[in-house]
C-alpha cells in the first residue's frame, strides 16, 4: 500500500497503485490517474547496464547555484542532452527524484528508463507507465513510473524515468575545471501539456534537482555511478544579483572559498545525521522511512542564554513527529509556536539591551525593528546571536545575516516563522538561515557538517568565477 501526502494542507489519501490500470495522456496527472500500469513488464531487458561508466572519472563535482529573488529558491543548472541543452532546476533536499519540464526538450541521445531493467528496480518504480503517442522525451511505452513531485501542487505529475547525457564540472577547489560528460544521468521528463507543471517554482526554471537520500537523487546517482564518497554540500549564495554564484558540491571536498586559505572541509563542526524512521512524504509505505535530512538541536540560545520550552518535542517520536530537519524549499527557518514565542521574547529582550527600536510585526515574522536603529557588522545586522546547539555540542551560530530579514529600507525583522503548535517537525531549518555557510550532508558516514558565517571571514557563497 502506498499513500500520497501533500503537507501543506495534510491530506492522506491511500491508494494501491498496483490496481489502477488507467492509459496516461502525456499532460499534467492528478495523482489519482497516476499511472498506466502495464501487466506485462517488457520482454527487451536492459542493456544500458553494460555503458555505465562516465568517459572520464571526475571527483568532486560542482554545479552553479543561483538565488532567484522572487521566490528566494536556489537553482543550478544542468546541462543535459546532445546537443546539451541548459536547464535550470530548483534545489529540493526533500526531492526524490530529479525531474524537467520536457516540452520542449530535444536529444538524440535520449532513452527512457524500461520498466523491467536494474535501474527501474534501484529507482524505487511503482508503475510501469505507457502514452499514447507521437512518441517523444516524456511519451514513450515500457518506461520505469515514477513521480515528479512539484510541491507546491496537489498533483504528481505521473512521469517516467529516462536517461541522457550529463556535463559534469569538477574542481580544483577554486574555479570550475575540467568538464566531462556523464551518459547515463536519470531524471522524468514531464511533458508539461497542460501548463503548470512547473507551478509555483522560480520563473527561469522547469523543474527541481532533488537531493534526498533516495537512490535516484542527484547526488546519491552521481555518488554511486562514479564511484564518489555519499557526500554532499550546499553553499547558498545571499545574493539573487550580479555575476557571483554558490555552489552544490557532489563527492566531498577540498571547498576552498578565497579569501580563506584553507579547506574548509577541515573545519566544518560535525553532528550526527539523523534518519527520521518515518516517512510521510510525498508519496510513501507503511513503514518506510524518511529520505530527509534531520539533525538534533539539543538547546536553543539567544546569545548566551538558553531559552526554555518542553525539550521533548526537539526529539523525533516513534511515530516521527518532532525533531528537527534541513529544507532548502523553506525560505525561513519554521518553528513550532512552543519554541518559537520563548524565542521571539527573547531576542526583543536582548535586542532591547542594546538600544535597539522595535517596529510593527510585519507578516510572516513576529518581530520586527527599526533598522535605523541597529548597526552592521562583518556578518549583517549587529543583533543578538541565535545559537543552536547541536547533538556533540557543537554551536551553529546564526548571525545577523542569516537570522534578520529586511522587509522595507526602515524595517528588518527577525527571519523566523511561526509554524503552529500543530507542526509535524519541531524546527524546520530555512535557507536564509543556511546563506554564505557551508553545509554538507554526509550521508556516507551520517554526518551533518557546517562552517557557520563565511562572512567572519571575509568570504560567501558567491564566487565570482
Ligand atoms: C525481466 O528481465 C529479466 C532479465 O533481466 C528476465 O529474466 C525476466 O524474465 C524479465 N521479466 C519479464 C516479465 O519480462
Ligand atoms: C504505446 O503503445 C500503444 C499500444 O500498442 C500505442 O497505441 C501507442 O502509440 C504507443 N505509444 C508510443 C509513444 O509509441
Ligand atoms: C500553454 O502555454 C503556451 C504559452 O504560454 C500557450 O501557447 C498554450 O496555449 C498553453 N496551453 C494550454 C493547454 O493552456
Ligand atoms: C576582504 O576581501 C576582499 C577581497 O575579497 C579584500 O579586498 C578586503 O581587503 C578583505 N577585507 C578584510 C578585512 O580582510
Amino acid at each position: 500500500m502506498h499513500y500520497i501526502n501533500h503537507e501543506n494542507n495534510q491530506r492522506l489519501i491511500p491508494r494501491n497503485l498496483s490496481h489502477l490500470p488507467t492509459m496516461s495522456t502525456p499532460s499534467l496527472i492528478p495523482f489519482f490517474l497516476l499511472t498506466f500500469i502495464l501487466g506485462l513488464a517488457s520482454s527487451t531487458p536492459s542493456t544500458a547496464a553494460a555503458a555505465a561508466t562516465a568517459t572520464t572519472k571526475p571527483a568532486p563535482l560542482v554545479f552553479p547555484l543561483k538565488k532567484d529573488a522572487a521566490t528566494n529558491q536556489y537553482y543550478t543548472t544542468l546541462q543535459l542532452g546532445t546537443p546539451p541543452t541548459a536547464m535550470n532546476a530548483v534545489l529540493d533536499l526533500a526531492g526524490e527524484y530529479t525531474w524537467l519540464d520536457c516540452s520542449s526538450y530535444r536529444s538524440s541521445s535520449y532513452r527512457p528508463v524500461h520498466c523491467n531493467s536494474s535501474r527501474c528496480e534501484a529507482a524505487g518504480s511503482l508503475s510501469c507507465n505507457g502514452c499514447y503517442g507521437p512518441a517523444k522525451p516524456g511519451c514513450t511505452n515500457d518506461t520505469c513510473g515514477v513521480y515528479a513531485a512539484n510541491p507546491f501542487l496537489n498533483v504528481l505529475p505521473g512521469s517516467g524515468l529516462a536517461e541522457d547525457v550529463l556535463v559534469l564540472h569538477s574542481t580544483d577547489g577554486i574555479k570550475y575545471k575540467s568538464t566531462s560528460k556523464y551518459q547515463r544521468f536519470a531524471f522524468s521528463c514531464v511533458d508539461d501539456g497542460l501548463n503548470g507543471t512547473t507551478e509555483g517554482l522560480a520563473k527561469s526554471t522547469k523543474g527541481i534537482v532533488a537531493l534526498a537520500r533516495n537512490p535516484a537523487s542527484l547526488p546519491t546517482e552521481l555518488s554511486t555511478q562514479l564511484n564518489l564518497p555519499r557526500i554532499f554540500a550546499l553553499c547558498l549564495p545571499s545574493s539573487s544579483s550580479g555575476a557571483g554564484h554558490g555552489d552544490l558540491y557532489v563527492g566531498g571536498g577540498p571547498y576552498t572559498r578565497p579569501p580563506i586559505k584553507q579547506d574548509l572541509a577541515k573545519s566544518l563542526l560535525r553532528t550526527q545525521l539523523l534518519v527520521n524512521p518515518v516517512k510521510r512524504a510525498p508519496v510513501y509505505s507503511e513503514g518506510e522511512a524518511s529520505d530527509e535530512y534531520f539533525i538534533d538541536v539539543t538547546t536553543i540560545k539567544v546569545d548566551f542564554a538558553p531559552i526554555s520550552f518542553k525539550s521533548s518535542i526537539l526529539t523525533i517520536d516513534k511515530n516521527g513527529v518532532g525533531g528537527t530537519k534541513i529544507a532548502t524549499l523553506t525560505p525561513y527557518t519554521v518553528l513550532h509556536s512552543a519554541i518559537f514565542r520563548p524565542l521571539v521574547n527573547e531576542f526583543i529582550k536582548k535586542a532591547m539591551d542594546r538600544k535597539i527600536k522595535k517596529a510593527a510585526p510585519v507578516a510572516p515574522f513576529g518581530a520586527c525593528f527599526d533598522a535605523k536603529t541597529v548597526k552592521s557588522g562583518a556578518a549583517g545586522p549587529h543583533v543578538p546571536t541565535i545559537v543552536l546547539v547541536l547533538r556533540s555540542g557543537v554551536q551553529w551560530r546564526m548571525e545577523g545575516a542569516n537570522s534578520m530579514a529586511r522587509v522595507s529600507k526602515d524595517v528588518m525583522c527577525l527571519g523566523f516563522v511561526d509554524g503552529g503548535s500543530k507542526l509535524r517537525t519541531s524546527i524546520v531549518i530555512g535557507a536564509h538561515q543556511m546563506e554564505d555557510n557551508l553545509v554538507e550532508f554526509d550521508v556516507g558516514s551520517s554526518t551533518f557538517g557546517f562552517s557557520n558565517s563565511l562572512l567572519l571571514q571575509n568570504s560567501s557563497c558567491s564566487s565570482r568565477s
